[in-house]
């Protein structure tokens, strides 16, 4: 065979690999590919050392060089192409893997405390920080405790101002967290500082009361406390609860268990004290009863009232809440609609 004859098949070969390499359009084409024009049996390229034999010596060298260069052309058109192609499908594999990171997170639902529990956390964490302990009292109470060591006598008319569940001639449901003062000063020697939160029941029963709402009692006795230590402390409170801005205003009230007695009243938080729907353009808003306990009541707890004074409070917790939250009836917190709930997350 002449040279000139196998120049021209490389040619011819080389132009061939470029038409098939033409249509191939993956790394996997090109790795099959490769295969069978380099295979040293069959492929096209491969093989072409066996044809070497069919030349004269003197043109053996000339042809060498050639099919090695062709060799080279086609490792090098081959490599780029599966570099290109391999570069193509990873692009083509991020694309379809992609996270799109800037997508809205599905909102998971979390439970909600309710409401009252919020309020109650609050002002527990509130007393807490000014050193007070929590005392737990009873629902269920004898007469005595709700009562009369309250100084509210079997016929005193303020019995009449709380509607009470009897459950016997001698046990009630508590119609106030007061009477765990009683128990805490029986059972405590002062110092006391406790508040005691808890569920009061009433008969009683329109848009802004409940049978069954919460309170938190506070109670401190020791020497000399005054009207102004509950007036401080007060003033702390709502401060944390309704804001820096609120202020405190003590109007005379009346409670047999406390002498003085007061009733205490925020500026309207709405407002600032303008007068609102909310404050029923008043400026202000009641928000407890309190007091220096009667010395009556310490000396019937065995406490020298010559020794000792004390002040109470008594917060409505559904109150605050209500207020806090713009809940303007009662029932809504009772209800456990989770419409309502999910709105205050304090
Ligand atoms: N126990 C009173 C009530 O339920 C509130 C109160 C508590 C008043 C402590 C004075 C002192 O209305």
């Amino acid at each position: 065979m002449e040279l000139n004859e196998l120049n021209e098949k490389l040619a011819q070969i080389q132009s061939q690999i470029e038409n098939n390499l033409a249509e191939i359009k993956s790394s996997k084409g090109i790795f099959e590919y490769r295969k069978k024009v380099m295979d040293s049996k069959e492929g096209k390229i491969g093989s072409l050392m066996k044809e070497m034999g069919k030349l004269q010596k003197e043109q053996r060298a000339e042809y060498g060089k050639r099919v090695n260069e062709i060799r080279n052309w086609a490792q090098a058109k081959f490599d780029a192409l599966d570099a290109k192609f391999k570069e193509q499908e990873q692009k083509a594999r991020y694309a379809a893997e992609a996270i799109d990171v800037t997508l809205p997170a599905k909102k998971l639902k979390k439970g909600y405390l309710h409401p009252n529990t919020q309020v109650k956390n609050q002002i527990v964490d509130i007393f807490g920080s000014m050193g007070f302990q929590i005392y737990e009292g009873n629902e269920i109470e004898t007469d005595y405790y709700n009562f009369t060591a309250l100084n509210i006598p079997q016929d005193h008319p303020a019995r009449d101002m709380q509607d009470t569940f009897y459950l016997s001639p001698e046990f009630l449901l508590r119609t106030q967290t007061s009477a765990g003062q009683i128990h805490v000063m029986e059972s405590q020697k002062p110092p006391i500082k406790i508040i005691s939160p808890g569920k009061v029941f009433r008969s009683d029963d329109d848009a802004t009361h409940s049978p069954m709402f919460s309170q938190m009692e506070g109670l401190v006795v020791d020497k000399g406390i005054t009207l102004c230590d509950l007036q401080g402390m007060l003033d702390v409170f709502v401060k944390k609860i309704f804001g820096e801005d609120t202020r405190t205003r003590l109007r005379p009230s009346y409670f047999p268990f406390t002498e003085p007695s007061v009733e205490v009243d925020v500026s309207c938080f709405q407002c600032g004290g303008k007068g609102c729907k909310l404050c029923k353009g008043t400026g202000w808003i009641e928000v407890l009863g309190a007091g220096v306990v009667n010395r009556k009541v310490l000396e019937g707890c065995g406490i020298d009232s010559n020794v000792y004074s004390g002040l109470a409070f008594g917060i409505g917790i559904d109150r605050i809440a209500m207020l806090k939250y713009g809940i303007n009836n009662i029932k809504m917190l009772f209800e456990s609609d989770l419409r309502v709930l999910e709105q205050i997350d304090d």
